[in-house]
């Protein structure tokens, strides 16, 4: 949701924000801008609508030169997408440019007073009151940037990460942060800061998370300083990032979706690794380990996440209630938050989100402390903002998503929810050792049960191609895999911008089987579990009134496969451990038919990878 990107050095100033950009991309692709600090006091903006390759057109003839820049991809909050809205903002005087991710809630305010005292905006944006805010205090106070920039921000409600740059001040760039991301690399006479680490991995290694309201003074020549909106200095602490560079590329992939899809085997195993001890007899989460009370005192559990990892989460439900016997509660963060929720000391709230960023899921955790909750996080990004938040939690260990479309984030989400559900049934003793051990058995295999399951990407792309053009599709599911037919139906509309609903199978007679007739596909999923023979009934509901079947069966299926018209086999596991295997056929078909389309699947229109507004 809109990334930032800065740079100080003797390196390109240019190239480096813009291969940043294209890093950050995934966060936004509205619109795409960078201001240069020229050595000879000159203060360059550029913008473009669109991606940053726009901007690299845009940018060819321009005057390049520069000892610092900042530089933002956008997705569009405040304002349409278009060159005016694009970030960076400037100052009336034109002597300060500043880029924002986050939302600034009382912009309207502060716009209204700026404008009587006689500032002039360009923009619809709410960005670009902060940048006029600053420059008003400056001159106002006649004081340095750094306090005018504290000084603004004690203005503010909302959330931000910026970047201020100066005209007359080419070694300096002023960053902030507030409930959005923002990470400063410290190089070798160099530094970066970036929303996430991606733009400086190839520079440096060293990086520091900047907290809320923390200020950073990043100066040529000088030591990183960091301090609060009161001026007072705060601690620094380095973190040594393990992310490495080929993990950014796509390596030999047309798309990091299919990348994605297809590193499953090996992410799955390095989600597993460390977890599963004593040959799939014990079960390793550190995090029900250290906090074992609470584990065995909770009575209910409430999980809250957003799109994607929702899914996962309603998996997370099914595996809970099944093997630890606690109630769970899966909640929508956005709704959550406003539902006056209901909550205890003995109430445990797991909070799932890819990117650890996600707003409205920050602020369902903010809620839960705040009422005395035990807030546990699921999370992939290392130093994100969920996993500091909770107290306690687990990472997926998935590698960097980049895809905005999520597939190996939600396959680990669904596998840490199934160790997690049997670490505590191993803790409270819900399920004998043999039945630990077959989980863990089994979990040991998953990786090469997904190899197995990519063998049949040839047969989902020439499937793909008799389901191009339909217009509405329809997942369905029963128990463990109903959560697999919403995610199915997800992954198809963002992608391919076909129109697809996921249904609890049964449920599809109380309405949606008035939709079903010769031009709406079924994708059905049909595993060989406790209710095969239930939705073989819903198969044939179906059949009857004409519509035409996908459905993903257990090798060796002799009953579906008489009734559907295609079926996809997949390994023979146990229920719980089933949607693991269920979805990735579901991810391919997806990517095919969106393919088949023309649409760019990595940065699909309207989305954006990390939603750090409401
Ligand atoms: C869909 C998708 C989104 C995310 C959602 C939450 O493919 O990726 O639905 O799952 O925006 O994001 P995180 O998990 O980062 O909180």
């Amino acid at each position: 949701m809109c990334g930032i990107v800065g740079y100080i050095g003797d390196g390109n100033v240019y190239d480096v924000l813009i291969k940043g950009l294209h890093r950050l991309e995934y966060r936004g692709y509205d619109s795409a801008g960078i201001a240069l600090v020229n050595p000879s006091g000159s203060l360059n903006v550029y913008k473009a609508m669109g991606k940053v390759s726009n901007l690299e057109n845009y940018c060819k003839d321009k005057n390049l030169e520069a000892k610092a820049g900042i530089a933002h991809t956008r997705w569009a909050t405040h304002g349409e997408p278009s060159d005016c809205n694009a970030h960076p903002h400037y100052s009336e005087d034109g002597n300060l440019a500043l880029v924002h991710n986050g939302t600034i809630e009382n912009y309207k305010l502060l716009k209204d007073a700026l404008t009587q005292h006689g500032c002039k905006f360009h923009s619809e944006t709410d960005t670009e009151v902060l940048v006029q805010l600053i420059e008003y205090i400056k001159i106002k106070n006649n004081c340095s940037l750094l306090d005018a920039v504290r000084e603004a921000l004690k203005q503010v409600v909302g959330a931000y990460a910026i970047a201020v740059v100066e005209k007359d001040h080419p070694n300096r760039i002023i960053a902030a942060r507030k409930s959005s991301p923002l990470v400063i690399g410290i190089g070798e006479d160099e530094m970066f800061l970036a929303s996430d680490a991606t733009p400086f991995v190839e520079y440096t290694k060293e990086c520091v998370y900047l907290k809320d309201e923390e200020v950073a003074i990043i100066e040529r020549g000088e030591p990183l300083k960091l301090v609060t909106l009161e001026n007072k200095e705060a601690k620094i602490d380095v973190t040594t990032l393990e992310l490495s560079i080929s993990q950014l590329e796509k390596g030999g992939y047309p798309h990091f979706m299919l990348k994605e899809i297809f590193e499953q085997p090996s992410t799955l195993k390095d989600c597993i690794r460390g977890r599963v001890a004593e040959k799939g007899r014990r079960i390793i989460i550190s995090g029900v380990m250290d906090n074992a009370e609470k584990f065995l005192n909770a009575k209910r559990v409430v999980i809250v996440a957003c799109g994607t990892s929702w899914h996962a989460g309603l998996l997370g439900k099914y595996l809970i209630q099944d093997m630890c016997r606690i109630p769970v509660e899966v909640e929508y963060a956005s709704e959550f938050r406003y539902s006056n929720p209901v909550l205890d000391e003995r109430d445990i709230v797991i909070a799932i989100s890819q990117s650890g960023e996600t707003a409205d899921t920050l602020a369902a955790i903010n809620i839960a402390k705040s009422m005395g909750a035990f807030v546990y996080g699921i999370s992939n990004v290392v130093g994100s903002s969920i996993p500091r938040e909770t107290d306690s939690g687990t990472y997926i260990h998935v590698g960097p998503e980049i895809g905005v479309a999520s597939t190996k984030a939600f396959t680990g989400q669904v596998m840490v929810l199934t160790l997690l559900a049997a670490a505590i049934a191993q803790l409270k003793g819900t399920k004998s050792p043999e039945e630990i051990e077959e989980i863990g058995k089994t979990v040991n295999k998953i990786p090469s049960y997904v190899e197995k399951v990519l063998k049949l990407n040839d047969k989902i792309e020439r499937l793909s191609l008799i389901y191009t053009y339909a217009r509405n599709f329809l997942y369905l599911g029963r128990g463990y895999s109903y959560p697999v037919a919403l995610e199915g139906a997800l992954k198809l509309k963002e992608i391919s911008y076909i129109h697809a609903e996921g249904y609890p199978a049964a449920e599809m007679k109380h309405g949606p089987i008035a939709l079903i007739d010769a031009e709406m596909p079924s994708v059905i999923i049909a595993p060989n579990d406790h209710l095969y023979e239930k939705i073989v009934n819903n198969v044939q509901q179906v059949k009857a009134r004409g519509g035409s079947i996908i459905a993903i069966v257990t090798e060796g299926d002799t009953v579906i496969r008489n009734i559907a018209d295609h079926v996809l086999e997949v390994p023979e596991v146990p229920e719980c451990l089933s949607p693991i295997i269920t979805s990735i056929p579901l991810q391919l078909l997806s990517y095919y038919i969106a393919i088949n389309k023309g649409k760019d699947v990595d940065m699909p229109r309207n989305l954006a990878k990390s939603v750090t507004v409401e």
